[in-house]
């Protein structure tokens, strides 16, 4: 009697650990929450938030071109040139302009190759950067706070009457 139950107290916990393990592999569980480790300790709210800096002066492109673009070594010096020349991560920032190498900044958002996603029908259509990125002005380094996912575009789409049509994100 007591064998008994001790194999079907085994066979129900074996059980379960399979089920937790298919569960881990099926469920789109995203890990990759936290951002990146940067080259350099860039801010945004220190730039974007404390020092008011607009998105688009940095992310010049966002309305005329599918991508928004990251702002330059060039871009980054015009101001430090002045602005805490002397701090440890700015002169980092100038050893980048000295052997004339772009800041190998590590991405937070991507979509596979498959899909297009053009900014500035967004930003045409009125949709703000923190519908799709959150509030990046209060964040120390971006996360991520979208899916990104096909579901999340088509949702958004469903409910702005935008295009559905496959081909529309696919190419
Ligand atoms: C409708 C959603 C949406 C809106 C609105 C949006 N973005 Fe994005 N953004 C994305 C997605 C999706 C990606 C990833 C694109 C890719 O991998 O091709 C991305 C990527 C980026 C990137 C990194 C790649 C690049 O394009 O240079 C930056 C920077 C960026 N967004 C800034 C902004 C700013 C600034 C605004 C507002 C002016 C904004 N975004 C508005 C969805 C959005
Ligand atoms: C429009 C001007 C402007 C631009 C462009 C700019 N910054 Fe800044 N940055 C500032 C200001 C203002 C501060 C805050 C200075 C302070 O409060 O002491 C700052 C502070 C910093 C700090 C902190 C310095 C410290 O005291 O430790 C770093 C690092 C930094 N910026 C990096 C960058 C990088 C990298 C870029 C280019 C992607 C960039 N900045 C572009 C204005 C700018
Ligand atoms: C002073 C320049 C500057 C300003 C102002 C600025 N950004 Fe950025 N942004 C950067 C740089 C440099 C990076 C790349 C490093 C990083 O990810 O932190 C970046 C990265 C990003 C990314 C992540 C791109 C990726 O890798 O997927 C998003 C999203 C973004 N910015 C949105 C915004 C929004 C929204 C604002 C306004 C609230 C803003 N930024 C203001 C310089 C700036
Ligand atoms: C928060 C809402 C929202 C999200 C999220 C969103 N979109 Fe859009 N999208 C729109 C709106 C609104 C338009 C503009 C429709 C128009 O101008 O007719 C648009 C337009 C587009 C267009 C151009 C359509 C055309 O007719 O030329 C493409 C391509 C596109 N989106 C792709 C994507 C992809 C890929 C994603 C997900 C990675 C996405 N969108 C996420 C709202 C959104
Ligand atoms: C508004 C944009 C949008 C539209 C419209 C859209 N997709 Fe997608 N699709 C995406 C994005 C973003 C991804 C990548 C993220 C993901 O895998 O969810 C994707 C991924 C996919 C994938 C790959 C899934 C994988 O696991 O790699 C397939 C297949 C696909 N889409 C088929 C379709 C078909 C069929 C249609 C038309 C009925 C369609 N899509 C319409 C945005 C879109």
């Amino acid at each position: 009697m007591k064998s008994s139950w001790l194999i079907i107290g085994l066979i129900f916990a074996s059980g379960a650990i399979v089920a937790v393990m298919i569960l881990m592999y099926i469920l789109p569980l995203d890990f990759s929450e936290s951002s990146p480790v940067q080259p350099i300790l860039f801010s945004h709210k220190l730039h974007a938030g404390v020092n008011g800096i607009s998105c688009r002066y940095c992310h010049r492109h966002v309305t005329d071109s599918r991508l928004a673009g990251i702002p330059s070594v060039a871009d980054c010096r015009s101001c430090h040139l002045y602005i805490s020349a002397e701090a440890p991560q700015i002169k980092k920032l100038m050893d980048y302009w000295d052997k004339r190498e772009p800041i190998p900044w590590v991405r937070v958002h991507t979509l596979p190759d498959h899909v297009y996603f053009p900014h500035m029908m967004h930003i045409r259509a009125r949709i703000d950067c923190s519908t799709c990125h959150g509030q990046v002005a209060a964040m120390e380094q971006v996360t991520r706070t979208a899916s990104l996912k096909m579901g999340w575009c088509l949702g958004c789409h469903r409910q702005h009457k935008a295009s559905i049509d496959c081909w529309t994100c696919h190419i």
